[in-house]
């Protein structure tokens, strides 16, 4: 979608980090923006910011897993801007431990978000950008986590992997309508995620622990030391991320020194498939 100005974009996780970024690059590219987000005072502080702005938006408090919020939010962007052509399911939550110790409550809240999040988000937009003809784009915020496991991020591993697979599959899906699709799957940036328990919603509590609890004491300083000297500006994905809806790039990764770590995992594939080839010619299988 090379010409975006005058377009709509929805993006969830909209008042805070990337989704926020996001919102600022597309705003700065003459689209309207609408910043859908669970957390009301998020809201509030960037309501401020845009209305100093020339920016056309609305922001829009909304919990991704609520379907019937997501269907209302929609309604809401089309009452104000009429279309919708770039759709962002950025919405994210983290919970970090290890697999032993991770309880049904982070299972469940972090999979609903994550996963269930990213589905409501296509279901409920993508009829309406077939509908309108115009062309569009969806960016769905998968992680480098989505290529790569992560000890002591087995949930949000999960997640992650599954929007990837989603992306992948949606692209091809979606194609002869016009819309393209993009995952980012960033490395570290520096937002908020760490202190994404702050929107658990209460139903999902138990086992609930701040982050830097779920690691030993004495792996925690390295562990946030390795973390913010590799983290980003979130200002630069938000660029990363239009320079994509309008180059129609499918992946779009942050941090190429990660790469390698994608090609251990597909040489250690490799490596099974020829065993197996040979176990199975050995047994003229
Ligand atoms: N920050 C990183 O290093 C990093 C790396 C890879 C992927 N990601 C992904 O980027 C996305 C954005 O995260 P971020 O790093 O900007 O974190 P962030 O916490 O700064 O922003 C996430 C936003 O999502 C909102 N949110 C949480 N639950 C929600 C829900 N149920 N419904 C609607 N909104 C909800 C939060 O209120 C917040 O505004 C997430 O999907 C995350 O997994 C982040």
């Amino acid at each position: 979608m090379r010409d975006v100005a005058g377009k709509t974009a929805f993006v969830t996780g909209g008042a805070s980090g990337i989704g926020l970024a996001m919102a600022r690059s597309f705003a700065a590219a003459g689209m309207k923006v609408v910043i859908a987000d669970i957390e009301q005072a998020a809201l509030d502080a960037v309501q401020t910011e845009f209305e100093a702005s020339n920016a056309e938006f609305l922001t829009c408090q909304v919990d991704v897993t609520d379907r019937d919020g997501m269907e209302a939010a929609a309604e809401a962007t089309e009452s104000r801007f009429g279309k919708v052509h770039v759709v962002c399911n950025n919405a994210g939550v983290a919970v970090g431990g290890r697999i032993d110790e991770m309880t049904y409550d982070d299972w469940d809240w972090v999979l609903d978000v994550n996963i269930n999040g990213v589905v409501n988000g296509i279901r409920t937009f993508v009829e309406r950008l077939k509908t309108h003809g115009e062309g569009g784009h969806f960016v769905n915020t998968a992680s480098m986590a989505g290529h790569v496991s992560i000890p002591g991020l087995s949930v949000y591993t999960a997640s992650k992997f599954a929007v990837v697979g989603i992306s992948e599959t949606m692209r091809a899906d979606l194609m002869p309508h016009n819309i393209g699709v993009s995952v980012l799957c960033p490395g570290m940036v520096d937002t908020n995620i760490l202190d994404a328990g702050r929107n658990r919603p209460r139903r999902f509590i138990h086992g609930a622990r701040p982050w830097e609890e779920s690691l030993p004491a004495e792996e925690r300083d390295s562990f946030n030391d390795n973390i913010r000297a590799s983290m980003i500006d979130p200002a630069l994905v938000g660029e990363m991320v239009l320079h994509a809806i309008r180059t129609d790039e499918f992946y779009i990764f942050t941090h190429p020194n990660i790469e390698p770590m994608t090609q251990l995992r597909g040489n250690e594939i490799a490596d099974a498939f020829a065993r197996w080839r040979d176990y199975c010619e050995a047994r003229d299988i």
